[in-house]
């Protein structure tokens, strides 16, 4: 179903004590090129959201925030006070949606976090668009011994975040007491270059492949590391799964997915 239409947003949500909102299109090139349709899905649809889960009664709404409206933040790790600088519609739409999130904690009384996602990969993550996520997109491409494409040096780096780890994260927002209308990062605490990622896929996959260096994309953020302090002091989480045990367990996955 679509959540910009209020009917459907109100049977999705009829019955629930907590709301985990994490439909949106997820993509921040895709947003450069369609930021009407993104913003109807992102921004309307979480309006829509909120306003069905204040008139049903639920308890919580856990929002599905993004790294992106940091954008290129001059100082790392990025930290949740830090002034957001969003590069992109995707980054703005988030940033709309989850100060909806807050308006509507304040204003109705409707409990929410936002829980502020770095990259995130793992099992199930579908290599099928461009628009895709990178390690997908990576892994896909080695598993066909075809040659990976780098927008940009490679030298970019992102907190790349196994999906069990962000699931925990999501899980305890949900239930911590004294949270409401806050947003809160979850993601490891690293950095972890393109070219370190090709690099450990060839080790895990024992092929040479090389990448093919194309033109950096437009509004792309530079560096991407979460500070994961206030996750801990307010959550307690902690991730588990370290970079390259997700890798193995992603590249695990597909080859048993083909
Ligand atoms: C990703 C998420 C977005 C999330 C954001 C938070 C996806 C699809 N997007 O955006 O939802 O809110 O993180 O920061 O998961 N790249 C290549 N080659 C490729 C594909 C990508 O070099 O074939 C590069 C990109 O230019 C970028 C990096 O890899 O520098 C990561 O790209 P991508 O996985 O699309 O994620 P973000 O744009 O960081």
């Amino acid at each position: 179903g679509d959540i910009a239409d209020p009917a459907m947003a109100e049977r999705a949500v009829a019955g629930c004590d907590v709301v985990l909102h994490q439909a949106a299109i997820p993509s921040v090139p895709r947003s450069i090129e369609d930021p009407i349709g993104t913003h109807r899905a992102n921004v309307d649809g979480t309006v829509s959201l909120l306003t069905a889960a204040k008139s049903a009664g639920v308890k919580r709404v856990v929002f599905a925030g993004s790294s992106s409206v940091y954008g290129n933040a001059a100082v790392l790790p990025k930290r949740e006070d830090m002034r957001p600088h969003p590069l992109t519609p995707y980054a703005l739409q988030k940033l709309i949606s989850e100060q909806y999130c807050q308006l509507f904690t304040s204003l109705y009384g409707l409990e929410t976090v936002t829980t502020r996602y770095f990259n995130v990969f793992g099992p199930r993550q579908q290599p099928g668009s461009p628009y895709s996520g990178v390690i997908s997109l990576f892994i896909d491409a080695f598993s066909k011994g075809q040659t990976p494409t780098i927008y940009g040096d490679g030298k970019q780096t992102r907190d790349f975040t196994y999906v069990a780890d962000v699931v925990s994260g999501v899980l305890r927002a949900a239930e911590a007491p004294g949270v409401s209308g806050e947003v809160i990062n979850v993601a490891v605490g690293g950095r972890i270059s393109l070219l370190e990622l090709v690099r450990t896929l060839q080790v895990i996959f024992k092929a040479p492949l090389e990448p093919a260096f194309r033109p950096e994309r437009a509004g792309d953020v530079r560096d991407s590391q979460a500070d994961i302090a206030k996750a801990r002091r307010l959550l307690g989480y902690e991730p588990q799964v370290t970079f390259e045990e997700g890798l193995r367990k992603t590249v695990e996955w597909y080859r048993a997915a083909r």
